[in-house]
């Protein structure tokens, strides 16, 4: 079976003149053979629109891969990413046979004796999901994803033959260390894997919802976790205005400039504040409520970015606020993005070239997120290693500034995002930044603090000194000093510990 399959995905790289993606362009003996085989192949359209018809061709996983590609423009040359950045997965809904099949299944019971009422008509239907609407006995009003049937076996075939093709480009391609093929795929593969488990996403869904409690500017559905299952997510049912239906939110008296800054807001928050960002930002997982609070769904792709990264990103955007280039090189080599022996001088002056025309455009076209696209394009000679984690974060700022534009064209991301990073850049490094690491690491001194005196009395036992002072006559000059200055701290250092725990008790 899986032969035939892979021979069907070799036979569509012929017929579409995709050899040159396998074998490079040189003028090697395969790709004589690949060009002699399917010598009718029509080569006419550009390679991107080639690549797009072929995946289109190959099913629903090869679309999503596609599609993912689509916003890796780290990897991809731009003429293939905007080729595949318009493929669509325009799946059937499946039938409502199957969706009665899997809630059954689910809930071990009649889907009727679940909810009160099911629309087994979908609203929506893609590739890995579709998703309805209900009714719980209570009378609350949800919609329920499923996930479609036989996906996870689907996904497992079409993921090993896409191993399969990337082995054989590593293998055969000139650039093959340059296109990384296997990790590529490695990494779709962690991405589609991840959206197979819907608990996954309901977990991730309401604990936004629980970073955004009570906020004026986000509202994040109530995930039914009673309901919910690997292959069935119960949420509540939001009732909002498309994002891009403008109009109508104007009709509702909702500003949409306010709204095009509160989206921005809404990203620095979850990136620098909570360190957890919703990294599918497009129009349709958007919807505006009648207050004019956003309403965020499909919290099936997820960022994540440790504190390092955070600390290097504020660093960057601000000094990217000021035009300061050496700022922006400084942060990479202190983050360890970019080997510790970079010298400073080229690297800021390589930021610079690439910088300096993109910041000489008016700032509301200015797009931050490619600016961030050069600066990693630029780090990558610079033998920066860049996170898959930090890519998704540029393409999601990206989509940010894309719809926070289509709201409102003079929107100027600095206005919006400075205050949020220096506030946050304040709470890390100032007393306030000091303060809540101790508060953080309070738990610990309960435990160490009442061993003071009894270590200080051990130290000032009858055999200490002589101790210390053997031990200080084997050292050198240089090292006693070191020592003291490191004593000195230590005890400046417990003196503020002792001095904060007596003021908070
Ligand atoms: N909680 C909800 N309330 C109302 N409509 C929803 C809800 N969740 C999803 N939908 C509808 O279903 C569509 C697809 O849902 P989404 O979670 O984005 O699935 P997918 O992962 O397939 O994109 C949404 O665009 C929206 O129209
Ligand atoms: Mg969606």
């Amino acid at each position: 079976m899986r032969v035939f399959r892979f021979l069907r995905i070799l036979s569509t790289i012929g017929r579409h003149g995709l050899d040159e993606f396998i074998v490079g362009r040189g003028s090697s003996v395969l790709r004589l053979g690949f060009r002699a085989a399917y010598f009718w192949a029509d080569r006419s359209a550009p390679r991107g629109v080639r690549l797009r018809l072929a995946l289109q061709e190959l099913g629903p996983v090869f679309v999503k891969f596609g599609q993912l590609m689509s916003i890796r423009p780290d990897l991809i040359p731009t003429d293939i990413t905007e080729e595949l950045s318009k493929l669509q997965d325009s799946v059937p809904p499946f039938p409502a046979e199957q969706v009665v099949a899997t809630l059954d299944r689910s809930y071990g019971k009649p889907y009727l004796e679940v909810f009160h009422a099911f629309d087994l008509t979908p609203v929506a239907s893609a590739s890995v999901a579709q998703v309805h609407f209900a009714e719980l006995p209570d009378g609350r009003e949800v919609a329920v994803k499923i996930l479609r049937p036989g996906i996870g076996e689907t996904i497992e075939q079409d993921t090993a033959l896409l191993y399969g093709v990337a082995g054989l480009i590593e293998r055969l391609h000139p650039l093959s260390d340059l296109l990384r093929a296997r990790e590529v795929v490695y990494e779709f593969d962690k991405i589609i894997h991840d959206e197979l488990d819907l608990l996954r996403e309901a977990s991730s869904m309401s604990t936004v919802r629980r970073n955004f409690a009570g906020s004026p500017i986000l509202y994040v559905p109530d995930v039914h976790f009673d309901w919910c299952t690997r292959d069935v997510m119960v949420m509540e049912r939001i009732d909002g205005i498309p994002v891009n239906d403008i109009e109508q939110i104007r009709a509702h008296g909702i500003d949409t400039a306010t709204l095009g800054r509160n989206g921005v807001e809404i990203f620095f928050t979850q990136v620098f504040r909570d360190g957890f960002f919703h990294a599918d930002m497009h129009p349709g997982n958007i919807f505006v409520a009648r207050d004019g609070r956003y309403c965020g769904i499909d919290y099936g792709i997820m960022g994540s970015l440790p504190e390092v990264d955070k600390d290097c990103l504020a660093m960057i955007f601000i000094a990217f606020f000021k035009r300061d280039y050496k700022a922006v090189a400084v942060a990479h080599i202190e983050a360890g993005w970019v080997p510790a022996d970079t010298r400073v001088e080229e690297f800021e002056g390589a930021i610079r070239a690439v910088c300096e025309p993109i910041f000489d455009k008016p700032l509301k076209d200015i797009y931050f997120g490619k600016l961030l696209l050069r600066l990693f394009e630029v780090g990558r000679r610079f033998r920066m290693d860049i996170q898959p984690q930090l890519v998704l974060l540029q393409k999601t700022l990206l989509q940010v500034e894309g719809l926070g534009r289509h709201l409102d064209p003079n929107l100027d991301l600095r206005t919006s995002a400075q205050p949020i990073l220096e506030r946050w850049m304040n709470d890390q490094v100032g007393p306030r930044g000091l303060w809540k690491r101790l508060r953080h690491e309070a738990p610990m001194w309960s435990k160490t603090i009442p061993q003071i005196p009894r270590l200080v009395h051990k130290i000032l036992s009858d055999d200490a000194p002589g101790r210390i002072e053997r031990a200080l006559q084997g050292l050198e000059a240089a090292q006693r000093r070191q020592t003291n200055i490191l004593l000195a701290i230590a005890i400046i250092l417990g003196a503020m510990v002792i001095g904060l725990v007596l003021t908070s008790l």
